[in-house]
């Protein structure tokens, strides 16, 4: 039986019996509230900034079998605040603050105890549900009835909802024009200026929450969750706390960038030992199969074979990278798009994997393995053990999984089987020392914090979508920071310097891989390719280019200077959809990136970030302002200090890259 649960009929009679105010909760520095309060018969929540309303009262609660309270419910209020310093093994900050107030409203009736909780930060609010319900073994959620009531008919950003994909373009729209979205999902206020993004945090054993408008026309949303193909949404434990819906709130666009409140909301690592867990950049055969003129099937273009990959780990070795990546080194390429039937443990005839796998450890080199499943989860969950067992034998601690294709049996990819999945791997790669790049994946939530070897995703339209499709503009790349990029990490595999693919054109054995490319073509400047190693966050950074392209090319040296591992993280300055600025730093070398959408930008930046007192050389990767072509690329170095400021000049789709070493 199904049974319509809102948040209990009456609660917030009872919340006004047992509290002599509404009850609320405020960030630490006072500018954010949340009210907990009654509209009709239900409990909703509301959000104000800086005084004024962001979002109205909003509905709370779930259609579900399991939740009802009994009649004689108690309500009780908790409220508690936090104040700490948190070190993670990588990420763009290595050190957090984790400060908030909370609000803890829980009802408890003989046969249920459920809290709504929610924490107001400086940066955001996050609500979840926690239930404990006696008499039973699990609870069917059909719906989550939860709702975004916007004040204003903000502008937005985002990508339409889709449970099985978010490799789509941004749209940029005002709410009464967005009839569904993917989170994080971006917005500025008109009347006050202010920067959010919805999103969740802490996502496990539960699907995927998307927005649907509540009408057509309507600036509100309810919660669409990720439905299981017989239409139910979530079978949960008696004892279960839904993921955190988090809205981020800033008063700069960068703000949102520069926040850590989803990671905030994930517990500590669950892995003790992490001396295992290394960021790297990496370069693999990868790029030509998109370009058409390699395989991931054996054969006379096949990529994957043994010479090929003793080239990649010299390159590494000699480059200043930690990884090679090899797709398509395993049998059952043939089978993709069709049984999806891959051996994860049988590397193609001419890819001699031992012998690989000694080579690359001789050469100081981590060599990586690619699992592309097709979707066919069975499958792979049925070898996971044995496949991490064996690659952690061959001295292989990363790992590549991939998703391309429908799962069976009319599972959605971001549904709860889906998220279920892709923990089992994180877990189960946990116990091999493996860390794990997940493409087509469940978006990042945050979860790396608790299980920092789940290290970087894909989630978006990567590099990928320019070799075979109209691709990435520079706008797009402009959105990706405030929106994608909110999440976490982002395994995008930037750093293409062969624009123009000539490479590809003059093979005469290129093929039409996916679709017609002979238009196909990197649509920034060669100095926002350099840019986005910087301004893409991730721990896992990929050069994707053919090494051939980066063999004797100046600009490569950026990226042998670069430092996949990072200390500090700023966003300087950005505006969504329009340009960004990021600093990093790691050790005592600082790397900026910058770009810009499809207007020619020159920004001023003050170098105050540097540490005081020392003096570093940058070297500046620019766009050729005065050829204005694309694949032109000038490179400068000087003698900088935090008090000077330099003019970032960028041509439409342009960028520039700085590596600042200090003077020895
Ligand atoms: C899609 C992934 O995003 C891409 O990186 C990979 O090369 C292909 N699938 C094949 O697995
Ligand atoms: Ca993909």
């Amino acid at each position: 039986m199904k049974t319509a649960f809102y948040i209990p009929l009456g609660i917030l009679a009872i919340a006004s019996a047992s509290c002599s105010q509404q009850p609320s909760v405020t960030s630490p520095d006072g500018s954010i509230e949340v009210n907990l309060l009654r509209t009709d018969s239900t409990l909703a929540y509301s959000v104000d900034v800086d005084g004024k309303q962001l979002i109205l009262p909003s509905m709370l609660g779930f259609e579900a079998e399991g939740l009802t309270p009994a009649a004689d419910a108690k309500l009780s209020l908790k409220t508690s605040s936090l104040d700490e310093e948190w070190t993670q093994p990588w990420g763009e900050n290595k050190r957090n603050r984790n400060n908030y107030k909370e609000l803890a409203l829980t009802l408890t009736a003989p046969n249920l105890e459920m809290t709504v909780r929610v924490r107001a930060f400086n940066d955001g609010v996050a609500f979840r549900y926690e239930w404990n319900v006696q008499g039973r073994d699990s609870v069917t959620v059909m719906d989550e009835l939860t709702q975004f009531n916007f004040a204003d008919n903000a502008k937005s950003w985002s990508i339409p909802a889709d449970f099985d994909s978010y490799e789509k373009d941004y749209r940029t729209l005002p709410l009464d024009e967005v009839e569904n979205a993917n989170t994080p999902f971006t917005f500025l206020t008109n009347t006050d200026g202010i920067y959010g993004s919805i999103h969740e945090a802490a996502l496990y054993d539960y699907p995927e929450m998307t927005l649907l408008q509540t009408e057509h026309g309507a600036k509100s949303f309810r919660t669409a969750l990720a439905p299981m193909p017989d239409g139910v949404k979530a079978v949960t434990g008696a004892i279960f706390t839904t993921p955190w819906r988090t809205i981020q709130i800033g008063r700069k666009a960068t703000d949102l960038i520069n926040s850590a409140m989803i990671l905030n909301l994930n517990e500590p690592s669950k892995i003790k030992d992490t001396s295992w867990i290394k960021p790297q950049k990496y370069v693999g055969i990868w790029w030509g199969m998109h370009l058409g003129t390699q395989t991931w099937i054996m054969g006379p273009q096949h990529g994957a074979t043994t010479e090929n990959a003793f080239k990649y780990i010299d390159f590494a070795a000699d480059n200043n990278l930690q990884g090679v990546l090899f797709e398509g080194w395993n049998e059952g390429w043939e089978n993709w798009g069709g049984n999806q039937h891959f051996d994860y443990l049988k590397a193609y005839a001419d890819f001699d994997i031992d012998s690989i796998a000694r080579y690359a450890s001789k050469r100081g080199i981590e060599l990586w393995a690619h699992n592309e499943t097709g979707g066919n989860i069975p499958e792979y969950e049925a070898v996971l053990d044995s496949a991490f067992a064996y690659y952690n034998s061959l001295g292989i601690h990363t790992v590549k999984t991939g998703y391309a294709g429908g799962f069976k049996h009319g599972y959605y990819h971001h549904s709860q089987y889906g998220v279920r999945h892709y923990q089992k791997v994180v877990e189960t790669a946990a116990k091999y020392n493996i860390m794990i790049d997940a493409h087509e994946p469940i978006k990042e939530t945050g979860i790396r914090r608790t299980w920092p070897n789940m290290m970087t995703r894909e989630g978006a339209k990567g590099m990928e979508w320019n070799a075979w499709s109209d691709g990435n503009s520079a706008e797009y790349l402009c959105i990706l920071p405030f929106a994608r990029l909110l999440a976490g990490p982002m395994d995008y595999t930037p750093g293409i310097f062969d624009l123009n693919y000539e490479r590809a054109r003059n093979d005469a054995r290129r093929i039409q891989w996916n679709g017609p490319n002979e238009h196909c073509c990197i649509k920034t400047t060669i100095a926002r390719q350099i840019a986005n190693w910087v301004i893409i966050y991730s721990p896992l950074q990929m050069g994707a280019d053919l090494i051939e392209n980066y063999d004797n090319h100046p600009g490569f040296r950026f990226f042998r200077d670069f430092n996949a591992d990072c200390d500090w993280s700023e966003a300087l300055q950005g505006e969504i959809g329009e340009y960004i600025v990021v600093a990093r730093r790691a050790g005592e070398n600082f790397y900026v990136g910058a770009g810009t959408n499809g207007e020619a930008r020159t920004l001023s930046l003050p170098l105050d970030f540097l540490e005081k007192g020392v003096t570093y050389t940058a070297t500046i990767y620019a766009d050729n302002c005065d050829s204005a072509v694309a694949q032109d690329l000038s490179i400068d170095s000087r003698d900088v200090t935090a008090a000077d400021t330099l003019d970032i000049r960028m041509l439409p789709a342009g960028g520039q890259a700085i590596s600042f070493m200090p003077k020895k």
